[in-house]
């Protein structure tokens, strides 16, 4: 269902546009063509935040770097963020800005569609984010979720991270793709490992041996269980995303293609995946770490729980405040996606500077979400910060985990249900601590995760 593109939404090819050179972003400040530009990447890469940090300071909130070797523009804070993400103008592409990064593995995955044929394949894919298919995803997420918490060892220390991640993976067995857990699961769950793994490998070709490699091969191999599954899905029911965009049709009645659907499904697991493991992982860290939080989250679940029983049914999501906080907190300290690329399509303006037209540009959620001016205490750990009063008046850009504007986050929704039907069974059933004094080191980039596994205790109640 390739739409046709209309010319005010036109979208040069990559190849056809400029992509200016360093003397053309010159009248920019930031930093200087670098001899060995490895280096400086590997600089960037052992504390992205801070290289953020130095970068405002040294140039202020626009500014041209080259972290990751071609010449790209930074645009910090809440106004940059309006600007690029909800895009008014129709300036920014997001297809240029995440092929580089994500294309060879997830071609046409809907971050990397624009404009007209993003909007028509959004509306398509909508129909499995609707109310209904939610409620069966809870009922799955509600299952799967008592059953891996059981499995979890009690007592005794073990590392939190590898274990969410793979429960992530076998809920979304389940959801996504509506198959039992199993051997055939365990494959399925294999390949995608590899081709995550492979997004956001270093090296950018699919040489043997290296994680790009592996990802090639494995998007093969998904793409082909895809296009299997896929004719014995139309026409059928199911409470899966799979089968939900085997049977979505757009505004003409006509169903999504086979490739289509295989390039939706590839990226959507994608895009679910790292990012539920990732913000999981930080917002349990900081509940071990700040034992008051954990007892009043416990407290509120524990009010749910007494009357609607062990399974958290879907009109009581919004009576778990307090996780929300919680969570939206660990996503303001550890955004799963640090910094969002575009590329513009022509040129413009940001605070006065001029930018021309086929520059790389990113936007920054890890550096907005601790800026003094618009956090109070940026590096504490205070969810009471989402309250009503206090989110009062804040820019609505200050807070981007998710994104904003056209490309917003679709699944946010199943983020937030998955993360409280979560901390629902763990915390009414266990109390988890980290050992006295500990601080987890997280790596930011490119999605955040504890260098260390974050080691936790598990305690019956
Ligand atoms: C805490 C968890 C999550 C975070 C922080 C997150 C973050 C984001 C962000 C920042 C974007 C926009 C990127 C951009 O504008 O370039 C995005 C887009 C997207 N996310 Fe999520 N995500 C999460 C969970 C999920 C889940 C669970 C799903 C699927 C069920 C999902 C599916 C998608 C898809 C399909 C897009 C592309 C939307 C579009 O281009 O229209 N995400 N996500």
């Amino acid at each position: 269902m390739n739409m046709p593109v209309t010319s005010g939404t036109f979208v040069p090819a990559a190849r056809d546009l400029h992509l200016p050179t360093f003397r053309e972003l010159e009248h920019l400040p930031g930093l200087k063509p670098h001899p060995l530009p490895l280096l400086r990447t590997i600089e960037f890469l052992k504390d992205p935040l801070q290289g953020v940090r130095n970068n405002v300071a040294n140039f202020g909130h626009v500014y041209r770097v080259n972290n990751f070797g071609g010449w790209n523009v930074g645009l910090i804070g809440p106004d940059a963020n309006e600007l690029v993400l909800f895009d008014r103008e129709k300036n920014f592409s997001s297809d240029l800005g995440w092929t580089p990064i994500l294309g060879r593995v997830f071609p046409r995955g809907l971050m990397l569609l624009d404009f007209d044929h993003h909007r028509a394949d959004r509306k398509t894919l909508s129909v499995a984010f609707k109310p209904e298919p939610m409620r069966h995803y809870l009922n799955q997420l509600n299952e799967g979720i008592a059953r891996g918490i059981k499995a979890l060892p009690v007592d005794t220390e073990f590392k939190f991270y590898p274990a969410i991640k793979a429960l992530t993976l076998d809920l979304a067995a389940t959801s996504f793709l509506g198959i039992a857990w199993g051997p055939e699961a365990d494959k399925i769950n294999r390949a995608f490992v590899d081709m995550v793994a492979a997004s956001i490998g270093i090296v950018r070709v699919p040489l043997p041996g290296t994680a790009m490699g592996r990802g090639v091969k494995a998007h093969r191999f998904m793409s082909r269980f895809f296009a299997r599954e896929i004719p014995k899905r139309r026409g059928a029911a199911g409470d899966d995303f799979f089968t939900q965009f085997c049977n979505a049709t757009n505004d003409a009645g006509e169903l999504l293609s086979d490739q289509e659907i295989i390039d939706h499904m590839n990226f959507l697991m994608m895009a679910a995946h790292d990012t539920l493991t990732s913000s999981l992982t930080s917002t349990l860290y900081h509940l071990a770490k700040y034992p008051e939080w954990q007892e009043r989250l416990r407290t509120e679940i524990l009010a749910v729980r007494a009357e609607a029983g062990p399974t958290l049914p879907f009109d009581r999501l919004g009576d778990l405040e307090q996780t929300e906080w919680a969570f939206k907190e660990a996503l303001r300290l550890f955004p799963p996606v640090p910094s969002i690329p575009r590329r513009a399509l022509r040129d413009f303006e940001f605070e006065g500077r001029h930018i021309p037209g086929g520059t790389h540009v990113g936007v920054n959620p890890m550096f907005t979400h601790r800026m003094p001016e618009y956090w109070e205490d940026p590096e504490t750990f205070d969810p009471s910060r989402f309250s009503h009063n206090r989110s009062k008046g804040r820019h609505k850009y200050a807070w981007v985990p998710f994104g904003g504007g056209a490309h917003m986050c679709i699944g946010l929704h199943f983020a937030y249900m998955q993360m409280k039907t979560f901390f629902y069974t763990l915390l009414s059933e266990y109390r988890v601590t980290v050992s006295d004094g500990y601080t987890c080191d997280f790596a930011m980039f490119p999605i955040p995760k504890p260098k260390d596994g974050l080691p936790i205790r598990l305690m019956r109640l």
